[in-house]
């Protein structure tokens, strides 16, 4: 196919070389799939190579090469990971979002306004189907082969993931009797057998788990070398198109066919409904197996299925006025409370969690919630008002489970009806289940808490979980599990913070022996761990703070101490001037911007100069270098302005946005207030952006607040 036969460019004619060129193209793709997808390649290196180079050289001698295919050339699109971020790609046809309707009457209201416009007296026919919650992503075919996949970006520039998407089992590599150009949509999701076993693996391994399996796909597809993103079960349902060089068929419905036909999954619950009411039935009825379905899933899209009236009605700013997402509300389900646990935080508290008989809930087998505290147990707020009518929960009751989004399953409400003969109320222990101290409530406070401090050791694994948490020390494969390995450990035990640091040294002795035949642990991976400790020595002063775990003292109190008061030594001898609560360092210290009389207290009683908790503070930063904060800059076109970060962030993370906007003097807060002065949102932001609007707050997206901060 190349090397020695090829005709030297100058010879051939345009038409010749756009053919041959295509044909490289699609070796090499296929190449791509076997190496990438299958672990089975079927070229050599050397051939691989030498394609490419003859690629190159033809694109070199056909300038008009790769306009004549409609799109970039595979030459940059394949090969080893991108180095920095990801190539961008600006779509064709803009990737939209839809909006939301979450009732009936939204429902009517969409069907109404769509008949209005069109002044369509008859009824409309809508295609009806699952809200895949997933990522979107953009697959563009030029002339039956992928050329490219891109992700929604903004909505008009997205990323390059050719290399991630081509190891995707359900993304075909070439299509046959496609039209010349063929965009098309759908969603990446991974299924929840697969998102269980990932975190399986993950937690086994140490590494970061995920949160739900729509963060675990796109934490998967995003990844800068595409081996990464093959080793992840990730699945794709076509359910759209951009740019099509022909129509694929008349109507909605007959387009996804199409797709189907063309060797894409679409989804199978996907109907033709005559009006509203047949709608809103196959919405009932896809709310009912959603359970079962074993992907994540949050409503039912509505779409106009004539695609002449599509093309009629067209578009708003953002979103077709022909498509509309139903909502599902919070996921509800009644089930059997088994048991009532206490866990003890890092802090002492009390936490009541309900042992439930597994039940399914939102997709997901839920097992375990949250009882809040003693008072929610018995049917009061933290007021003393009665909740639930003041009926209150006991072991053996039917309890209402609610789950929506991300969030711990709650248990809402009890079912008094179903309660048997001879229970009895609760009786919420007044003494540490772990140390057996004494657990008290402060006055005001709605949780119970153990008296034990240090010597509690349920207390003291949970600080330890908190500090090598992600936005503490985060050291690699020092994750919750190992930490409770190595507290219960009697050879080598890590029971403090500093402990972690002098591990090494007191293995030094006997070098890896004691550690490296445990379970799990290998020569390879202790030396892992050793070097990742290591390399958490250096700390900046925020997180150290963070780490430390105190009351009231969360990531942004750290970090605006940290900007306030810039290095470990000013902030430890203002904590010490302060610590009668009096005096010039105490009033700074609780005028610092956002942090307050409490916060104060907490910092200035958890680290005085003659606790044992700071004892262990200081043995820990005598091993530790501490880098400095800078403070925060009060120029920024958004210094001192409160802002709220909502939906998915595509350029960066939730943390990294937040420090960022904190670094330039922005406060960040997690909800829409009156004293919000700008929301950012990212795709899949819902209620805040309903609350910024209703209560006049800027709304921008993720792009306009990057241009904004000048990045
Ligand atoms: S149609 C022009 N259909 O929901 C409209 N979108 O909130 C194109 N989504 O960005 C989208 N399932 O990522 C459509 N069956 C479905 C969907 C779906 C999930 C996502 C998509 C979109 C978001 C809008």
């Amino acid at each position: 196919m190349s090397g020695a036969e090829d005709r030297p460019t100058g010879q051939l004619t345009e038409a010749e070389a756009v053919a041959e060129w295509a044909d490289l193209a699609q070796a090499v793709l296929a190449a791509n799939t076997a190496y990438h997808r299958d672990d089975a390649p079927v070229l050599t290196d050397a051939d691989y190579d030498r394609m490419k180079q003859r690629m190159v050289a033809l694109e070199a001698a056909f300038p008009g090469i790769e306009a004549a295919l409609a799109g970039p050339s595979p030459t940059a699109l394949v090969g080893g990971p991108v180095a920095e971020g990801f190539r961008k790609i600006t779509h064709r046809v803009a990737m939209l979002s839809l909006e939301n309707a979450f009732d009936a009457e939204d429902v009517a209201d969409f069907a109404d306004r769509i008949r209005r416009f069109l002044n369509h007296a008859e009824a409309l026919t809508f295609t009806a189907e699952p809200k895949i919650d997933g990522l979107s992503l953009s697959l563009r075919y030029v002339n039956g082969v992928l050329h490219y996949a891109a992700t929604r970006g903004d909505g008009m520039v997205g990323e390059d993931v050719t290399a991630n998407a081509r190891t995707i089992a359900d993304i075909p590599e070439t299509l046959t009797g496609a039209p010349e150009v063929l965009e098309v949509r759908g969603e990446v999701y991974m299924s929840h057998p697969d998102f269980a076993a990932l975190n399986e693996r993950a937690a086994t391994a140490g590494t970061r788990t995920f949160a739900n399996p729509r963060n675990a796909a796109a934490g998967s597809l995003r990844q800068l070398d595409a081996r990464i993103t093959a080793s992840r079960p990730l699945r794709f349902f076509a359910y759209a198109w951009g740019e099509v060089s022909a129509p694929l068929a008349p109507t909605q419905f007959q387009s996804i066919r199409r797709l189907a036909d063309l060797g894409f999954q679409t989804n199978p619950h996907t109907v033709l409904c005559d009006g509203p009411e047949a709608m809103l039935t196959h919405y009932r009825l896809i709310e009912r197996e959603r359970a079962t379905l074993g992907y994540d899933i949050d409503g039912v899209v509505y779409k106009v299925d004539d695609l002449g009236l599509q093309a009629r009605l067209g578009y708003r700013s953002n979103t077709p006025r022909w498509a509309i997402a139903h909502k599902f509300p919070a996921e509800l389900a009644w089930t059997e409370l088994l048991g009532i646990d206490i866990q003890v935080g890092r802090t002492g508290a009390l936490s009541p969690v309900a042992r439930l008989k597994p039940v399914t809930v939102g997709g997901v087998v839920v097992q375990n919630a949250t009882l809040h505290n003693e008072d929610y147990i018995a049917g009061r707020d933290s007021r003393g008002q009665m909740i639930r009518g003041g009926k209150d929960i006991r072991v053996g009751d039917w309890v209402q489970v609610y789950r929506a989004g991300d969030v711990i399953p709650k248990v809402a409400d009890v079912d008094l009806t179903r309660r048997k003969p001879g229970s009895q109320p609760y009786a919420f222990p007044t003494e540490c289940p772990d140390c057996g101290s004494h657990a008290t409530r402060e006055e005001g406070d709605s949780v119970r808490r153990c008296t034990g401090g240090l010597i509690c050791p349920a207390q003291a694994v949970e600080r330890l979980k908190h500090f090598v948490s992600r936005a503490a020390f985060d050291i690699e494969g020092l994750g919750a599990k190992q930490v409770e390995y190595f507290f219960a450990d009697p050879t080598l035990p890590v029971r403090t913070p500093a402990e972690i640091f002098t591990l090494a040294d007191r293995d030094a002795a006997n070098p890896l022996q004691k550690l490296k035949h445990r379970d799990g642990f290998g020569e390879v991976s202790v030396t892992k761990l050793f070097a990742a400790i290591k390399a958490k020595r250096t700390i900046p002063l925020d997180r150290l703070i963070f780490a430390l775990g105190i009351r009231h003292i969360g990531e942004t109190s750290s970090g605006l101490l940290a900007r306030h008061y810039g290095t470990w030594e000013a902030f430890i001898a203002a904590i010490d001037e302060a610590k009668d609560q009096s005096g010039p360092a105490w009033e700074e210290l609780r005028a610092t911007d956002g942090i307050g009389a409490v916060s104060a207290r907490a910092l200035v009683e958890a680290l005085h100069p003659d606790s044992a908790e700071r004892a262990e503070v200081d043995r820990l930063v005598s091993l530790l270098s501490i880098q400095p904060v800078a403070a925060a800059r009060s120029d920024s076109p958004v210094a001192g302005k409160t802002v709220v970060f909502t939906g998915t962030l595509e350029k960066m993370t939730r943390a990294e946005a937040k420090a960022r906007a904190e670094a330039l003097g922005a406060k960040v807060a997690g909800s829409v207030s009156a004293k919000t002065d700008l929301v950012i949102a990212g795709p899949g932001a819902g209620s805040k952006i309903r609350e910024a609007t209703r209560l006049g707050v800027e709304v921008i997206d993720e792009d306009a607040w990057l241009r904004l901060i000048g990045a």
